[in-house]
């Protein structure tokens, strides 16, 4: 048996199966689908289950697969020894409903011993306890002698996980040699100790379990095998443990490097350098395939992952965020098997680069925190964490609660739990009264907390239009028996009614208006807000006459308003799914909101959508429309509308019951909005604008129906108004035109520049006119109002080129400033005159101060009326400087 590199194995396995009649499959991402049952994939098999029921027909029935798994029972074990990790490959190698025992085993045993040539004596088998057919193939088929065969009972020898395919199996195990026993008389397979290692387990899949202890006996068997990638590389590489094979030790190295430390020096350090190990490797991948941080579900786990190994490489000593460096190495040694990682490489960095820098920033002081409370136990002796302290570090300093319980045990500290949730409890509901206090804010939420009446019925699923009894009315500030108008309209009269076909500003959606009336009365409905106990309050213009408590009115809706609502809500809903379609499985909807002219929809996305991505989205939301797709909209028990796969809101709570919105099957989510009955009805579908709101989080703006046709307008109305103004004689022409003045302006630009230059250099050719002459030197001097101090620089630039004799000094002003400028020419300067002396003097004169370098100086001038005395004493000053230089 030779070293074989992990990837190479991994290649070898699957051939292997591949020459046995196998379809080999890339493998399923770790996000179970249509499993509510599992979290993250954590078998081969996992994400197969209904190909093994029969429930759906497998591409081939003979398949074989290297399955990515994340198995997370107690990730705080995970680094404290060196036996386990939370991620690993699976290889396996599936039978639905085809060969059974008689093909598996032996050709578990083909591969171990002539594909990768382990010696036949290091390898023991167990079986289920009275599976004798499975005893007799190894014994009399493949020959196993009786001393290396055992019978395990239902403990070992019975693999089920959850509910799903199960059944007995047979293990096999690898015996490590005497170097890696505990040396008791009693080890053998089967023993604690690191011995005989389990590689591979042939499961005789033949019963389905609900999980809750009933097995029904499949119509036909299957097989599913499991063999640890890694463990397997342990016996080919004859190392230690998973750490030590060779794609792992390639993160762990990197850890080390960054830490500048060496595994195995001492044992605290080894522990947090497989913890950044195991976890990075383990979120990397969870990355690629879309989940992203959170506090629930497997966001949680990734969160949990994350911020223990952050924690662990300031145990080290790592001072900066680092895991993102690691990133290159993970995807470095593992893209051979798994191409995504390489495709994702950015979005992966970018989601664990966020998580860390956002943990990192308040990491120091929650351990500190952390410490301090720890440090306040001491003495006590049942030493226990309260659960506002655990709520604290969680609230302000990120801490997820298992991460604290870790670090307190540490310390032989526990954390009341219990007490953590109540808080945890508390906040929720805080916060929720929070919103809802913004959502009712301009009126107050107490004002209808006291009445003597059931909540209001909402109809407005059903009819548009009904009779409703009035409740009670309020001028806005107090509960009234009767509001009037007196002379004019009245603003702000809120209107509690019994039953109502008005939509309540809710989810996203905005309310409906329309109008109440009845012979008394005429109200337009402006507003509708739900309050916490369930009264539906109208905010009114009273148009006309007197609103009682007791009236009957009419409550009709805006139709044509509600419609575009619809058409907009549903819209929003194909648009997710057109995005999850296009940008992943990682979109979430962030906030949404629906009007009759846009719907606003904010998701979970790293980077900004590119243009051709979003036409793609537009594309399908339209095909969808075109469709023609039924919209059904369901009351479901809420375990009903999870296994239709229907969307429900990221880290929101539901009721047993939900309400299920349905386009053709395509598009299914939770929601409790207005919709269209048909998907044609939205008409037609324009995205507006595409743009960030916040760390990963961006929204698209997008239009419907009439929202289309009004753009449309308006676009075809700027054309006409560009193809006036272009002289096209057509709109067809106006991008011609365009282009065609474009050239032409810039054509005119550069004659322009060129006009200029002579005309500049003409300027100062006039300047010399009156030059006076001293000792060989030109004097030149302006007054020139209106002249920006870079004008004047340029002019003396230009002057000084022209003639190097030269000193000039222009004074200009602009904007109530006025400004000396003075250029000193390249023989004036041999002559020993230098600007920023001349500058000084000269400004002195008029009351100004200024300097500069000895070719070019300017001066701020204060006293105006004495700009000519400055400009005629410009000759004397220059006189007196050559007097001195000479
Ligand atoms: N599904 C079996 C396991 O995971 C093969 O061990």
């Amino acid at each position: 048996m030779q070293w074989t590199g992990l990837n190479e194995l991994r290649e070898k396995y699957l051939n292997f199966f591949e020459s046995k009649g196998h379809l080999r499959l890339g493998s399923f991402p770790l996000v179970p689908k249509d499993d509510p049952s599992l979290l993250l994939i954590n078998s081969g098999m996992a994400p197969m289950k209904k190909w093994f029921l029969g429930q759906e027909e497998p591409p081939r029935h003979r398949v074989t697969t290297c399955q990515k798994c994340i198995r997370t029972p107690d990730i705080e074990r995970v680094g404290i020894t060196a036996r386990h990790g939370c991620f690993f490959e699976m290889l396996g190698n599936f039978s639905f409903q085809d060969y059974f025992k008689d093909e598996a085993i032996p050709w578990a045993w083909e591969f171990l011993t002539r594909v990768l040539e382990i010696p036949a004596e290091k390898l023991y088998i167990s079986v289920y306890l009275d599976d004798d057919e499975a005893y007799d193939i190894w014994t009399k088929k493949i020959g196993i002698p009786e001393d290396h065969m055992v019978r395990f009972g239902k403990e070992d020898n019975f693999w089920e996980h959850g509910s799903g395919p199960c059944g007995p199996c047979s293990e096999i195990y690898y015996d490590r040699g005497e170097k890696y026993g505990c040396g008791k008389p009693t080890c053998g397979v089967g023993c604690d100790c690191d011995r005989y290692m389990e590689v591979w387990n042939l499961v005789f899949s033949q019963y389905d379990s609900d999980g809750k202890g009933t097995y029904t006996r499949l119509p036909r068997p299957n097989i599913d095998t499991g063999m640890g990638l890694e463990r397997l590389a342990v016996v080919m590489q004859d190392v230690n443990n998973l750490f030590e094979v060779d794609t792992v030790a390639a993160v762990l190295h990197h850890v080390e490097r960054i830490a500048g430390k060496t595994y195995g020096d001492n044992e605290k350090d080894d522990v947090s350098i497989r913890v950044i190990t195991d976890h990075i490797r383990a979120t990397v991948f969870m990355a690629s395939d879309g989940i992203l941080p959170s506090n629930e579900g497997r966001g949680y786990v990734m969160r949990r992952l994350l911020r223990r190994a952050a924690r662990h490489g300031r145990m080290l000593g790592i001072n900066r965020p680092f895991l993102t460096e690691l990133v290159d190495t993970v995807i470095e040694s593992s893209e051979a098997g798994y191409p995504e990682l390489r495709e994702h490489e950015a979005y992966i960095k970018k989601v664990i680069g966020t998580e860390e820098e956002r943990f990192y920033k308040t990491i120091d002081s929650g351990l500190n925190i952390l410490n301090g409370m720890i440090d306040h136990l001491k003495g006590v002796k049942e030493k226990v964490l309260s659960g506002v302290d655990a709520f604290k570090l969680n609230d302000t300093f990120g801490f997820p609660l298992d991460l604290t319980k870790e670090i307190a045990a540490e310390a032989g500290v526990a954390v009341d739990e219990a007490a953590f949730r109540v808080e945890m409890t508390k906040q929720r509901e805080r916060a929720r009264a929070e919103r809802l206090a913004k959502d009712i804010s301009g009126w107050s939420a107490d004002l209808f907390g006291e009445l003597d009446a059931d909540p209001t019925t909402f109809d407005g699923y059903e009819v548009l239009r009904e009779s409703a009894k009035v409740l009670a009315v309020s001028d806005g500030e107090e509960l009234n028996d009767a509001v009037s108008t007196d002379y004019e309209a009245r603003e702000g009269v809120l209107v509690v009614l019994d039953r109502t076909p008005f939509y309540a500003e809710m989810g996203g959606q905005v309310a409906d208006h329309g109008y109440l009336t009845n012979s008394n009365a005429k109200l337009k409905v402006n507003q509708v807000k739900k309050t916490p106990k369930g009264y539906f309050v109208h905010t009114c213009t009273l148009l006309d006459g007197t609103i009682r408590v007791g009236d009957t009115v009419t409550a009709a809706v805006d139709e044509k308003r509600r419609m575009a609502i619809c058409r907009n809500h549903t819209a929003t809903h194909l648009l997710q799914k057109a995005l999850r379609e296009v940008l992943g499985d990682h979109v979430h909807q962030a906030g949404s909101y629906q009007d009759d002219r846009i719907t606003r929809f904010d998701f979970t996305h790293f980077s900004a959508v590119t243009p051709e991505e979003l036409a793609q989205v537009e594309e399908k939301v339209n095909e969808k429309i075109f469709e023609s797709l039924p919209v059904v909209i369901q009351n479901l028990p809420i375990e009903e509308a999870k296994k239709m796969g229907a969307m429900a809101l990221f880290g929101e709570k539901y009721g047993s019951v939900v309400r299920v919105v349905d386009a053709g099957g395509w598009s299914t989510e939770f929601c409790g909005g207005t919709h269209v009955k048909n998907t044609a009805q939205i008409g037609c579908f324009k995205i507006l604008s595409e743009s960030s709101v916040a760390a990963g989080i961006r929204r698209v703006e997008a239009t419907t129906a009439f929202g289309v046709l009004g753009l449309l307008n308006e676009r075809t109305a700027e054309l006409e108004q560009a193809a006036v103004a272009l002289k096209a004689n057509n709109m067809k022409d106006v991008p011609a035109r365009a282009e065609a003045m474009a050239a032409e302006l810039k054509e005119t630009g550069k004659q322009l520049e060129i006009a200029k230059a002579k005309l500049a250099s003409a300027e100062i050719d006039g300047l010399f006119e009156n030059a006076a002459v001293v000792d060989g030197i030109r004097i030149v001097t302006v007054y020139a109002n209106g002249t920006s101090p870079d004008t004047l620089r340029n002019m003396l630039d230009k002057l000084r080129d022209k003639a190097p004799d030269a000193v000039g000094a222009l004074i200009g002003s602009t904007g109530g400033k006025t400004t000396l400028a003075v250029g000193v020419g390249k023989v004036a300067l041999a002559r020993g005159l230098k600007a920023g002396v001349l500058v000084k003097k000269i400004a002195a004169i008029a009351g100004g101060n200024g300097g500069g370098k000895s070719d070019f100086a300017m001066a701020g001038i204060r006293d105006v009326s004495k700009i000519d005395d400055a400009l005629h004493a410009v000759e004397g000053i220059v006189k007196e400087e050559l007097e001195k230089a000479n």
